[in-house]
């Protein structure tokens, strides 16, 4: 008899997330199979994770030598992939300054801890960070007090002070809520988590603008834009500003846990033993998101999001033009949304599964797209022909 998973899983393990009843076994490129040995099109690439496509060779090997030759040690010492990968991200990127930390939240507190040591220092003490409603920076307890969604931060006041949270895609509601105590603002340059929520075109340039005028920095969390998901590596350069400092983690190690924040010289305020991990940049997780990173960087890939991703929205756009119960596709690079009538997004995800395509939920009415950027397009078609298949059950 084959062990049943789901349900030791429902006496073991801390029932925090509510998962699709798929027990994965083996990932390889856009697909993976589980314990019963069928296929499914990864669309949602261990959200929005695996951004070279599942068990790619490059990080197979990479980490193979890594681990047979050092794995941890702590920073004490100097590593060499670290300090590798500190370099392509610099080289690649207009920031200056890298520091490795385990996830996005880690990374977002870090960027954080930076911003009030900036107002402490450059703004006579001001603290304050303005960030937008829908946006998602984690689930810590001050990343959960920066995220402006407030079912995430109810369970647990009293929550950390200092964030004031504005409309996105408002750059008057920032203006109106920056006081003496804003120290910098913080938002993603595409709300992903919230539901694909795209701003205009000029508005990270105005609030950048607004920054410069005012001396605040502006971070952008890039933990899911980044390192080529729409488009370009960064998402700050498809709206054509430069930040301060940049959050990233997800595609960054293409399925190895890390973080990391970039700075600008002018304002990475944090000195010896502002700030530290255990764990954050050992050889092992960044010999493998080097490895993840140069390919990236390497075969243009974020070159094959753009394309790959066009080609998606204009297959969505087709069955929405023969499908009564899609309401609005949206996206950009290969970060999309398919938003719904109604909400039957639980229901389409569940018939997703059987048609064989694996999709993400981020409201009732909303799925979000996000397969691995080595995508082919085959691969697209296939994955919304699984999608109509999955539609037509309904
Ligand atoms: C924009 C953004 N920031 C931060 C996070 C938190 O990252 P992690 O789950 O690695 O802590 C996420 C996770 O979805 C995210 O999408």
């Amino acid at each position: 008899m084959s062990t049943d998973w789901i349900s030791l899983e429902s006496q073991y393990y801390a029932q925090t997330v509510k998962r699709q009843p798929l027990v994965l076994v083996k990932g390889q490129g856009t697909h993976v199979w589980d314990v019963d040995g069928k296929e499914y099109l990864d669309f949602t690439a261990g959200w929005a994770v695996n951004n070279i496509g599942h068990s790619h060779p490059d990080m197979v090997e990479a980490i193979h030598k890594q681990a047979s030759t050092l794995i941890q040690t702590s920073n004490q010492f100097y590593t060499i992939p670290q300090i590798q990968l500190a370099k392509i991200l610099v080289d690649n990127s207009c920031l200056d300054r890298v520091f490795f930390g385990n996830s996005g939240a880690e990374a977002l507190e870090g960027s954080i801890k930076l911003a009030r040591k900036y107002g402490k220092k450059n703004r006579d003490g001001a603290y304050e960070v303005i960030t937008a409603f829908n946006s998602f920076h984690g689930r810590t307890l001050t990343t959960v007090s920066a995220t402006g969604q407030p079912h995430y931060q109810e369970p647990f006041h009293p929550i950390t002070p200092g964030f004031v949270h504005v409309d996105y895609n408002d750059v008057g509601a920032i203006m109106s809520a920056t006081t003496d105590s804003t120290a910098a603002i913080l938002l993603e340059p595409i709300q992903g988590e919230g539901g694909v929520n795209i701003p205009s075109e000029d508005y990270l340039r105005k609030v950048r603008a607004w920054c410069d005028k005012q001396g605040l920095l502006l971070i952008l969390d890039e933990v899911q834009t980044g390192l080529g998901r729409l488009g370009s590596l960064f998402g700050y350069q498809e709206y054509d500003v430069e930040p301060d400092v940049i959050t990233l983690a997800k595609g960054l190690g293409g399925g190895v846990p890390i973080g990391a924040f970039l700075s600008k010289n002018h304002c990475m305020a944090l000195e010896p033993g502002d700030h530290g991990s255990t764990f954050g940049g050992n050889p092992l997780t960044t010999a493998a998101a080097y490895a993840s990173t140069s390919f990236i960087i390497r075969h243009d890939i974020p070159g094959n999001a753009k394309v790959m991703g066009e080609r998606l929205i204009r297959n969505l756009e087709e069955l929405k033009s023969t499908n009564a119960a899609i309401s609005e596709v949206r996206g950009r690079g290969l970060l999309v949304a398919v938003e719904f009538e109604n909400n039957i997004a639980s229901d389409v995800l569940s018939l997703s599964n059987q048609a064989g395509v694996l999709l993400n939920m981020v409201k009732p009415n909303t799925l979000r797209l996000m397969p691995p950027l080595t995508i082919s397009s085959d691969e697209v078609d296939e994955g919304v022909t699984r999608l109509e298949q999955a539609l037509n059950r309904l």
